[in-house]
């Protein structure tokens, strides 16, 4: 502390002082040396206990590998606590069998198991009927963190990272020391490779334990294998829920789902016998594209002149659209690329975004469809209304993305209870950080007393309502590596807000119509109770016989049960 001034040794200008009002100058307050003078000097009169050298320092300096980082920060991958690791380690081998059966173009058949071991340890398995894995693929998949197909191409997928299903094996490797066990074929007549494999974290590496040739029967498929420490809770964030909710949002796969302590096999049948629509890859559209990145792909382009790199390497770009660019930067179209200057790229950096090119193609997106919405709920949720509404595509930096919604409400779904937010991205459910995420808040901005629903200030609505939402995205905005919660770009959660209030809308067009209902049938049971006392008093006002008084009990009777039925 001897370092900064006393308390009081420079007065700050007050309302008193001259300089009051001013913007204050640099160093106005400081009479000390400049920073540039302080770089230079040692600190006086201080005797440092330890010291490490530029030397010393450089002989600890070394690299970090990604998977010892990791290991680490398992945190950062979903691995934080017991329960949140079995739920994570099933989530990736699932979201990878989906992903792989549907680029095949096969409807999924998925076989996932559960077995408890001991107390907090189990063994798990996720099985598909995929396309696969080819036999020298295997090690670098399931041992090596960063490693994947998806990674670099712009299209929707549950996988984006290439670090999932690897993390999981390192996850166990860790707690268990075991081996994660993969067995895979890919077509009928090839030989089953089995393999057991370790990560070696220094080098972020595979480790081969063992590679052999089984009997297996499927024709072909992937089945993996981790044992891990984990908790098997039920209800909320169980693995029981997300099974149920990739059942809602993926109607065309088929599950059988086997968990600790269960009766037998629980079956999810497939409500729909239509595969996604499959998404293109797209190249990355103009306006998305960072500086960095810009000068990057103009090094590394095979094309020979600007134009063609424009036109070639990015979606949307045309004839006029590339000579409008150049001759907005100042450029010549023919400039060879690979000579582009830094200033000169800046320059066409700003050209890009002041050009107008058209929105990015959507069909590198795969919505569910309001119909599939609708029938993946009404199979799973007991309610009375359904309704789903799924948006034209936007973009947000350059990436398409959509926004479906769907709600489920009334019937035996639980009328005093906080809403059911069901949050999914590309497909898959996101179980945790819930208040973190772009859905949430969206669902928070909106007043939904305005739709006939109870709400408390800054709470999630409460009543007899299930919401489910969903982002497609090429490239979903996670606010982290365990993809559990979406970034809050401006885009998104307008989207997201147009979704749920035309939903809102219709539910509460759906509520009022229900009250109605409600209110002449009470009226209806009402007059009811009364026409055979209108009855007997007309019969002794008017005089009339016991028959007669019946007849006409019989006809108000029907009367009012056809205003019934016209309903
Ligand atoms: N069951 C499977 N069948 C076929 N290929 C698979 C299967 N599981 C994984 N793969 C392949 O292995 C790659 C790596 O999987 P991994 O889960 O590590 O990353 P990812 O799915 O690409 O991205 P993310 O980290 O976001 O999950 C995938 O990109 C896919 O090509
Ligand atoms: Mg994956």
């Amino acid at each position: 502390m001897d370092s900064l001034p006393a308390a009081g040794a420079t007065p700050l200008p007050g309302p008193g002082t001259p300089s009051a009002g001013k913007p204050p100058e640099v160093n106005a307050l400081d009479n000390g040396p400049s920073a540039a003078e302080s770089l230079q000097n040692e600190t006086p009169g201080r005797k440092p206990v330890r010291r490490e050298t530029a030397e010393s320092l450089a002989t600890k300096q070394r690299e970090i590998s990604v998977s010892e980082f990791f290991t680490k920060n398992r945190h950062l991958l979903g691995f934080d606590n017991p329960q949140k690791a079995l739920l994570t380690a099933i989530k990736e081998a699932v979201d990878n069998s989906l992903d792989a059966c549907e680029e095949a173009g096969i409807l999924p058949v998925l076989k996932v198991d559960i077995d408890q071991l001991g107390e907090e340890r189990f063994r798990i398995a996720v099985q598909d009927n995929g396309p696969g894995i080819v036999k020298s693929q295997i090690p670098k998949i399931f041992g090596k963190l960063l490693y994947g197909s998806k990674f670099h191409v712009l299209k929707q997928a549950r996988g984006q990272q290439g670090i999932g299903i690897s993390a999981a094996g390192m996850y166990g490797l860790l707690t268990t020391g075991k081996s994660i066990a993969v067995t895979s074929r890919t077509g009928p007549g090839k030989p089953a490779h089995y393999y057991e494999i370790q990560i070696d974290t220094r080098k972020n590496a595979p480790q081969i334990i063992a590679d052999t040739v089984v009997e297996w029967e499927p024709p072909h498929g992937t089945r993996v294998e981790i044992e891990l420490v984990g908790t098997y809770k039920r209800g909320r964030h169980s693995v029981d829920d997300y099974i149920r909710q990739t059942a809602i949002a993926n109607p065309h796969g088929e599950i059988f789902y086997n968990f600790p302590g269960g009766a037998g096999t629980l079956h999810f049948p497939r409500a729909s016998d239509t595969l996604p629509p499959e998404p293109r890859a797209i190249k990355p559209h103009p306006y998305g594209v960072e500086l960095g990145v810009l000068i990057r792909m103009l090094k590394e382009t095979s094309a020979r002149r600007l134009d063609l790199t424009l036109k070639r390497d990015f979606s949307r770009v045309s004839d006029r659209v590339a000579e409008e660019i150049c001759a907005a930067a100042n450029l010549r179209p023919s400039s060879n690329p690979h000579q582009i200057a830094a200033q000169e790229a800046e320059r066409l950096y700003k050209a890009i975004n002041s050009v107008k090119v058209m929105s990015p193609p959507t069909n590198c997106l795969s919505p569910i469809g309001e119909e599939q919405i609708l029938s993946g709920m009404k199979k799973e949720i007991p309610a009375a209304f359904f309704t789903a509404v799924s948006r034209s595509p936007a973009v947000y930096r350059g990436n398409p993305f959509l926004v479906e919604v769907g709600m489920a409400y009334g019937g035996d779904l639980p009328a005093d209870d906080l809403v059911d937010l069901l949050r999914f991205a590309n497909r898959v459910p996101l179980q945790y950080q819930q208040s973190g995420c772009a859905i949430t808040k969206s669902v928070l901005s909106i007043d939904w007393r305005s739709y006939g629903l109870s709400q408390s200030k800054g709470a999630l609505p409460t009543g007899p309502l299930m919401l489910f939402v969903h982002i497609a995205s090429v490239w979903v905005p996670f606010t982290s590596e365990s993809k559990e919660a979406i970034a809050a770009y401006p885009e998104i959660t307008r989207e997201l807000r147009l979704a749920l209030q035309d939903c809102g809308r219709r539910l509460s067009s759906h509520i009022r119509a229900r009250r109605r209902e409600v209110e002449e049938e009470k009226k209806r049971s009402y007059i009811e109770r009364y026409i055979p006392h209108i009855g007997i008093a007309l019969r002794e006002i008017l005089g009339m016989s016991k028959t007669a008084e019946q007849e006409l009990v019989v006809t108000l009777k029907d009367v009012l049960e056809r205003s019934r039925s016209r309903e």
